[in-house]
């Protein structure tokens, strides 16, 4: 009698496994997202590695646990820096995901360059490009010095033995999703494989260790596991995002062992490569017409910084019964509730109008304190009145139209008065909080009625 094959169904989302076919993961609620692999062997599991994880074989106490200051290694970036909690941990394993095409390899050559530059030993090993590819990209971000090295390889049983024979302090691994090891038998992609491959990247990071980071694409469709399958094997999950038709670029943390998940980088593609924003406000607010209706400046705080960016909102007259609104770079349910409360609060018939709200540079923002900007870019495109320039506006809006404390204040105001602005309008409870004014004029506001009445 034939023997039966071995399979599972993946969810390749999330990495969910099931024994028979589903329409809709059960996990991820992802549709049409199980696809067929050979079940993982238990044997095929390397209990340890050679060189493998150390056992701790005896119970200890924490203050026995030494962590020198040196752990941490500089990447060069100080934007990239912060969003890992001040550098690279030694033997921790980062996973940079993003859609393809967005500069991932990019700004992993550029590190591997700056780590190199130092005086760190670094492998880079690429599973998608050649090495006259990869020159070509080198040649474009400028001299490369010390001891980088590069491999095109997709084996991970070869991978392992050069970085056993190479030794480096820091691995790229240029796209998790085309390395295969033998002894799993389904294609380069597929949910096993991108998890064995994963979990012996993480053995050799732990052993012997180095700082491993792993390219992951986000596939929309395809038989390619995406990043997420991944997200709770690693150390950290860092996403690149930004609109490839826009030339910054987002570097967010999803998930960090050792350092904050808030922080953002933000970086911009030049031709020669990737370069830090350090003022990322003055950067957003480049090109800003003055006098239009319509668009006020608000404050966002990510992390520990401020960040002062645009708030567009377009109100016209709907044609067909239902009203049209959307919103880019912000909560689509968020906008539709501040319309409510101008409808229901402030007496505007915003049913009768369609509304197009939109962050200007193309960054996904969702903190509350930009609620009283939407609410005055709505109000003031409705009434085609232009908002002052030289004026910021913060504060969360309640759903009885009230205007409610944001965190950091102070933070916010300041930021504005270095960018130039002369005017702050803020939650009135706010007020209290802030010392020192530098020379901006407060405008505490109880309400979002009063709010428009100081436009
Ligand atoms: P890449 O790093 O190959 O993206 P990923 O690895 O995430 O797929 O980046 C590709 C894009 O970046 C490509 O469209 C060209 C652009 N680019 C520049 O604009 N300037 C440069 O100096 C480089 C190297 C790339
Ligand atoms: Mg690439």
């Amino acid at each position: 009698m034939a023997k039966m094959k071995a399979t599972a169904f993946f969810c390749k989302e999330c990495g969910h496994e099931s024994a028979k076919w589903m329409g809709q993961c059960p996990a991820c609620r992802a549709w049409n997202t199980m696809v067929e692999e050979p079940a993982a062997k238990k044997d095929s599991v390397r209990k340890t590695a050679s060189g493998g994880i150390k056992v701790v074989s005896k119970p200890v106490k924490l203050e026995e646990v030494s962590i020198e200051e040196q752990d941490r290694i500089s990447t060069g970036y100080r934007e990239l820096d912060r969003v890992l909690g001040s550098g690279i941990v030694a033997g921790s394993l980062v996973l940079v995901g993003g859609d393809p095409g967005i500069g991932k390899s990019t700004l992993l050559l550029q590190v591997g360059r700056n780590l190199a530059g130092s005086g760190h030993k670094v492998l880079y090993i690429s599973g998608e490009e050649s090495l006259k590819q990869i020159k070509l990209r080198a040649n474009r971000i400028g001299s490369i010095a010390g001891e980088l090295f590069f491999l095109c390889e997709t084996s991970l049983d070869d991978i392992e033995k050069a970085i056993r024979e190479v030794r480096p302090e820091a691995v790229i691994i240029d796209s998790i999703q085309t390395m295969y090891r033998e002894d799993v038998s389904s294609a380069p992609g597929s949910v096993s494989q991108v998890r064995e491959s994963t979990n012996i990247l993480l053995q050799i990071a732990k052993g012997m260790e180095i700082a491993i980071f792993i390219v992951g694409h986000v596939t929309k469709e395809g038989v390619v596991a995406g990043p997420r399958v991944l997200e709770h094997m690693v150390d950290t999950v860092l996403y690149f995002e930004g609109e490839r038709n826009a030339s910054y670029r987002v570097l967010r943390a999803v998930k960090n062992r050792f350092g904050s998940t808030n922080e953002i980088g933000v970086f911009e593609m030049r031709e020669q490569g990737l370069a830090e924003v350090e003022n990322p406000s003055e950067y957003l607010l480049s090109g800003r017409p003055e006098e239009a209706s319509g668009a006020v400046v608000a404050c966002s705080i990510e992390g520990t910084r401020p960040i002062l960016l645009e708030v567009q909102a377009l109100v016209a007259q709907t044609n067909f019964g239902m009203a049209r609104r959307t919103a880019a770079g912000t909560d689509y349910n968020r906008v539709n509730l501040l319309m409510a409360v101008l409808e229901k609060r402030c007496h505007y018939e915003m049913s009768r109008y369609d509304a197009y709200v939109n962050i200007a540079g193309g960054v996904r923002m969702n903190e509350p304190a930009l609620d009283l900007a939407i609410v005055l870019a709505l109000v003031s495109s409705l009434k085609d009145r232009p908002v002052d320039p030289k004026t910021i506006i913060f504060g969360e809006v309640g759903l009885s139209g009230e205007v409610r404390a944001v965190s950091m204040a102070e933070h916010r105001v300041h930021e504005a008065a270095k960018l130039g602005f002369e005017r702050c309008i803020l939650p009135q409870v706010n007020m209290g909080k802030i010392k020192r004014a530098d020379g901006i004029v407060l405008c505490g506001v109880h309400n979002v009625k009063e709010a428009i009445g100081l436009l």
